[in-house]
């Protein structure tokens, strides 16, 4: 990604978002998942002069990326903005090394940036042919070309069910082992092709993109990472404060909903979580499935 890149990803839900969390002046927040940075200067903003925002990305090519934009120069009334290259699973250990106990508000949009889509190379999509890597930390773990070509066949065939609902996850499964005994996997293009060629296409939905998010979550343990998240929440958040998550699927808005609702702990702000309206849809449709659940710590 080249340093003179601006962010493309257009944030989702934003003034929702604002609303809910209601950032307030001189507060202490954390934004897990900084990506473009677009949610993290509006908290910085909120926050003002005498607040401070800790930005977390497992992704360091997007906090380069995101750095101009909240943590540069700016105007004077924004708050400090400090960017920490971590998973958010590792929220408490962030904050016990900077001596915060706890913080005023938590938010997580979850998943990944257009920008990391976007780059070939990070092996995210099926459109682009690249690299079969998948890593939202390109520094750390197995690539997705790893799982794919050592994963015994129930394991890959569990994996495509639960994380992406396929429906022919045996018989994806059972290609892809045929497919590396002679030649193994290494780029998505190549990847997709044999999806294609053994899921039957419906309606106007790529047949590999069920597969391609399963991979996806399981290379990046992304709802390992969103529960371990969850259960550290009520210890971090101050009572009084607030903990947003934005989803994108149904395995992760469920895991937010059921942590949010338990007895003692929370109170929700909303009871159902707010969706984008048609306007920002046709502006940004990636929003099309976007979730937002805020709740204040009792
Ligand atoms: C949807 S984007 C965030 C967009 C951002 N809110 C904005 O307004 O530009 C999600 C970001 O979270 C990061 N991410 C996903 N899972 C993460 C995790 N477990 N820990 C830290 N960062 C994570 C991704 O690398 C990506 O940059």
């Amino acid at each position: 990604m080249s340093a003179d890149r601006v962010p493309v990803h257009a944030s989702v839900l934003p003034a929702e978002t604002l609303e809910l969390l209601d950032p307030r002046p001189g507060e202490t927040w954390v934004d897990c998942t900084v990506g473009g940075g677009g949610h993290t200067r509006l908290i910085a903003e909120r926050v003002g002069p005498t607040g401070r925002v800790i930005g977390l990305d497992q992704d360091p090519t997007m906090l380069a990326l995101a750095r101009p934009r909240v943590a540069g120069p700016r105007d004077g009334t924004e708050g400090p903005v400090e960017l920490v290259h971590a998973n958010f699973d590792q929220l408490a250990e962030v904050l016990a090394a900077r001596g915060l106990a706890q913080v005023d508000g938590v938010f997580a949009d979850l998943g990944f940036s257009s920008d990391q889509l976007a780059e070939a190379a990070r092996g995210l999509s099926f459109r682009e042919d690249g690299p079969l890597d998948m890593r939202l930390d390109p520094t750390a773990g197995a690539t997705a070309a790893d799982v794919v070509n050592t994963m015994s066949e129930p394991a890959l065939a569990d994996v495509f069910w639960e994380y992406g609902e396929e429906r022919h996850s045996r018989r994806v499964a059972k290609r892809i082992v045929e497919r590396r005994q002679t030649q193994p996997f290494a780029t998505t293009g190549d990847l997709a092709n044999v999806v294609r060629s053994c899921v039957p296409r419906s309606g106007g939905i790529d047949p590999a993109t069920r597969v391609f998010q399963a991979l996806r979550i399981a290379v990046n343990d992304e709802l390992g990472a969103l529960d371990r998240l969850l259960a550290a929440l009520p210890a971090v958040v101050k009572p009084g404060g607030r903990a947003g998550i934005i989803s994108f699927h149904s395995l992760e808005d469920r895991r937010a909903k059921h942590a949010f609702r338990t007895a003692g702990v929370w109170r929700l702000v909303n009871k159902k979580p707010v969706e984008a309206g048609a306007e920002e849809i046709a502006r940004n449709p990636r929003a099309r499935s976007a979730k937002l659940r805020v709740a204040v710590k009792i």
